[in-house]
């Protein structure tokens, strides 16, 4: 008897290690910077940026425009490179990925919900979904049916034969979710998917990110609303001047801040601002 309420008591523990240790890294950035030329300069817009994201975890990007946001996730998604550093994706270094396979890894691992939505203004609402299918190699019929349901889902079933240019903007955005969902992505990143929308249709978008990502999906998204991120996120990562400023994690209802765990992780690593600004030498 004795043991067995022991072995509740220690249950919880062994269970939360067990998670930790299991935890998939299934998006990492170490030492990431991003340059651009600019003129005779150069504009920083990422400076040592390292972080990793796992399995199932819901991720908020926060910072001032021009923080480095969207460029994190254009990072995060492999859609650029980064002047410095390396990114990983499954543990795979995708500097090492053909161009070639790291369109198709990326297009099968990754949906993408852009800022300024993306889509195709010739192709319509239901073509547009069916685009990310196309360069899996989807039959045309799978498309068709695929897309169908998607457009459902987000309620847009009676708007498929429309262009973009013929729908509201929280119609456009809920067309790239359903976009992002095609290749049944395991990560999706959405920057600012709320951003162009008014509260209602804000809410509506961020339910449905909020059960993707209980469905097990991990969903990395950039917003500039503390209430979203505090509501939704596992973790924040705070952006500012293109570098992190500030982690906090959730704890329960709670955030703590958890950013002198990640400068220890960066000295460890011996890199990053945070991690030199601490290096002993
Ligand atoms: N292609 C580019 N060439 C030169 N500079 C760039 C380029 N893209 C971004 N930048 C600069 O890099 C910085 C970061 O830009 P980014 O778009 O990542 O900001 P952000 O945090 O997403 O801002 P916002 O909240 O306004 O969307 C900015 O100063 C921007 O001007
Ligand atoms: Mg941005």
């Amino acid at each position: 008897m004795c043991g067995e309420i022991r072995g509740q008591i220690y249950i919880g523990d062994l269970f939360w290690q067990g998670m930790k240790e299991v935890r998939k890294e299934v998006i990492r950035l170490r030492n990431v910077s991003k340059h651009y030329p600019m003129g005779k300069g150069v504009v920083k817009a990422l400076n040592h940026l390292d972080f990793k994201v796992f399995e199932g975890e819901f991720v908020a990007i926060m910072g001032p425009s021009g923080s480095g946001k969207s460029t994190a996730m254009n990072l995060v998604g492999s859609l650029d490179m980064p002047t410095y550093g390396t990114i990983y994706l499954d543990g795979g270094d995708i500097s090492e990925f053909s161009e070639s396979n790291l369109a198709q890894v990326r297009g099968k691992k990754i949906g993408f919900i852009f800022q300024s939505f993306n889509l195709i203004p010739n192709l319509t609402v239901k073509e547009n979904v069916m685009l990310p299918m196309m360069f899996q190699g989807t039959s045309i019929e799978e498309r068709e049916y695929k897309a169908d349901e998607l457009l459902k889902l987000v309620e847009l079933g009676d708007r498929m034969e429309h262009y973009p240019g013929e729908i509201s903007g929280g119609q456009m955005q809920r067309v790239a979710i359903a976009r992002s969902l095609a290749n049944d992505p395991e990560v999706i990143l959405a920057d600012e998917p709320t951003g162009n929308l008014d509260t209602k249709t804000g809410a509506i978008v961020m339910e449905f990110l909020e059960k993707l990502n209980r469905q097990g999906k991990t969903v990395i998204m950039v917003t500039h609303e503390p209430y979203l991120a505090k509501k939704y996120a596992d973790i924040v990562y705070w952006l500012l001047d293109g570098e992190l400023d500030k982690v906090t994690k959730r704890v329960g209802k709670n955030f703590v801040d958890v950013t002198k765990v990640k400068k220890k992780e960066a000295r460890e690593n011996g890199f990053g601002k945070i991690g030199k600004s601490l290096r002993v030498r």
